[in-house]
């Protein structure tokens, strides 16, 4: 492999971690990585309010496919937002998705990483979330189409990536098989995307990009490269005092008294055996600070992967205004972050920030009714004549108690997939005018984050995290 980056700038959805953040952090020479996650809906939505900068004209002139860039820009691009208005919604993701879809899709992840590639030579990431499966194989070769360098996965075991990778690089029709609630015995859900079916690209093989698995223990770290066929190439270490959901404490879960995950002896990661494992590491999950960094490489990792510090500077696709209330807010010390238990329909931990105005306040999240229109976090099950279904615990109670989930798994639930939008400001706007309301996610660190705004400033560049967290390095280490 080349020289790998000591910093890996960690990838964040929906959009947080967009191509103008990851290019920033590939500027200074370390790694920067797009969020593939909902992409579909994140371009659709871009497109509407005008391309005023013309980036995405000059990436979607970049696809190798005219005709199909063309019906994705005429379908979702106006010249100009009106924000009273319900955007236009896009298909969601199913089993078998339309044609429609797996264009979006694979013209989505081209785009960003196109863009983000641009005016420098260091590594492109792209991050998705395993739990997130249909959309995976159109993503990935989205991707790979702009020449990502590197995907990195966790949110699930990605056991099925490197060789889906493999497959795609000769675009072949390549299978991901779906985790399906309910599926009797020896059945088997498989998801397929054949890129020649989409159309004749004139390539015979892609790159391949790198795959970095992130997990959270030993046993999954040695699984994904001791076991699996082919192996990882490198591994994520990540904690749960990490921004967006967290890997959930082994065992039953139990909660403290402010109703957050108790993590113990169980959840600790022997790092001498990671490094044991021969491959390259980064540490995340309140890894963000120069100190922490030297403790990294002391350990042998290859260095750090940091995303809360990144989410909130000039550069991350974070709502500019949100972005400078929070800084201030965080600078006035009013706020706290939440590893909330039941937000997120995943039933993983989720770190919600408590910011005014946003669905971590009761008062907000009563005021939304549930509706589930984007539809990433919904868990396939097996329907009684042997059909996949779709249901998620954040959606109207009724529909979800009708297909088969229990009430029990509703209370607490959010919208994370509509929240999300709102922190990059572009939510949905309901045909009475309600706006989804904002859901902010962020990691344990984000009281910190004042470490990097310049004296006398209100806010920080992604340089600047960089120049911080690289200030006090050990001689010796470049
Ligand atoms: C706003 C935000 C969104 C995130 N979203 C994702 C995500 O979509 N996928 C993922 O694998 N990790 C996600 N993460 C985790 C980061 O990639 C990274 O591992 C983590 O932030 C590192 O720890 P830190 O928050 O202490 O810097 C997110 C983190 C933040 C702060």
């Amino acid at each position: 492999m080349a020289k790998l980056p000591m910093i890996i700038q960690g990838g964040m959805g929906v959009a947080v971690s967009n191509y103008c953040l990851a290019q920033a952090v590939c500027k200074t020479g370390n790694m920067g990585v797009i969020s593939g996650t909902g992409l579909d809906a994140v371009l659709s939505r871009r497109l509407q309010y005008g391309d005023p900068t013309g980036e995405l004209r000059a990436a979607f002139d970049a696809f190798p496919i005219q005709e199909v860039a063309k019906r994705v820009w005429d379908k979702y691009f106006r010249p100009e937002r009106d924000e009273t208005k319900p955007l236009l919604s896009k298909p969601m993701p199913s089993i078998k998705p339309t044609n429609a879809w797996f264009e979006l899709t694979i013209v989505a992840n081209f785009v960003e990483v196109w863009l983000a590639k641009r005016d420098h030579h260091a590594p492109v990431g792209i991050n998705l979330l395993e739990k997130i499966q249909i959309p995976h194989l159109a993503s990935l070769f989205g991707a790979m189409l702009a020449g990502v360098d590197f995907v990195l996965m966790g949110a699930g075991i990605p056991r099925q990536i490197p060789a889906a990778l493999d497959s795609l690089s000769r675009l072949d029709s390549t299978d991901y098989r779906l985790d399906v609630e309910g599926a009797l015995p020896g059945e088997t859900f498989n998801h397929t995307f054949d890129p020649k079916s989409i159309a004749d690209w004139g390539l015979t093989k892609i790159k391949r990009p790198k795959f970095l698995a992130i997990v959270s223990s030993n046993v999954l770290a040695t699984q994904m490269v001791k076991r699996n066929v082919p192996p990882v190439d490198g591994l994520i270490i990540e904690f749960p005092q990490a921004g967006g959901h967290n890997a959930p404490p082994r065992g039953q879960m139990q909660l403290d008294e402010n109703n957050e995950p108790i993590y113990g002896a169980k959840d600790e990661v022997d790092l001498a055996g990671i490094a044991a494992l021969g491959v390259p590491f980064w540490l995340a999950g309140a890894y963000g600070n120069p100190e922490m960094l030297n403790e990294a490489l002391a350990a042998g990792a290859n260095g750090i992967q940091v995303g809360t510090a990144f989410a909130f500077c000039e550069e991350s696709g974070v709502d500019p205004a949100l972005r400078d209330k929070i800084v201030q807010e965080v600078i006035a010390g009013n706020v706290t972050v939440q590893t909330n238990a039941t937000a997120s329909p995943t039933g993983f931990p989720f770190k919600v920030a408590r910011i005014k105005g946003t669905l971590s306040e009761l008062s907000t999240y009563k005021q939304r009714n549930r509706i589930c229109d984007l539809g990433y976090l919904r868990t396939s099950y097996r329907q009684e004549d042997g059909t996949v279904g779709y249901r998620c615990p954040s959606e109207p109670i009724d529909d979800f108690l009708r297909k088969g989930g229990e009430e029990s798994e509703t209370v607490g639930r959010m919208c994370v997939c509509n929240g999300l939008f709102g922190t990059i400001g572009m939510p949905q706007v309901r045909k009475d005018g309600f706006v989804e309301p904002t859901l902010v996610t962020a990691g344990d660190d984000l009281v910190k984050i004042q470490m990097f705004v310049p004296e006398g400033q209100t806010s920080y560049s992604a340089k600047h995290v960089i120049e911080v967290l690289t200030s006090k390095l050990k001689v010796g280490v470049s």
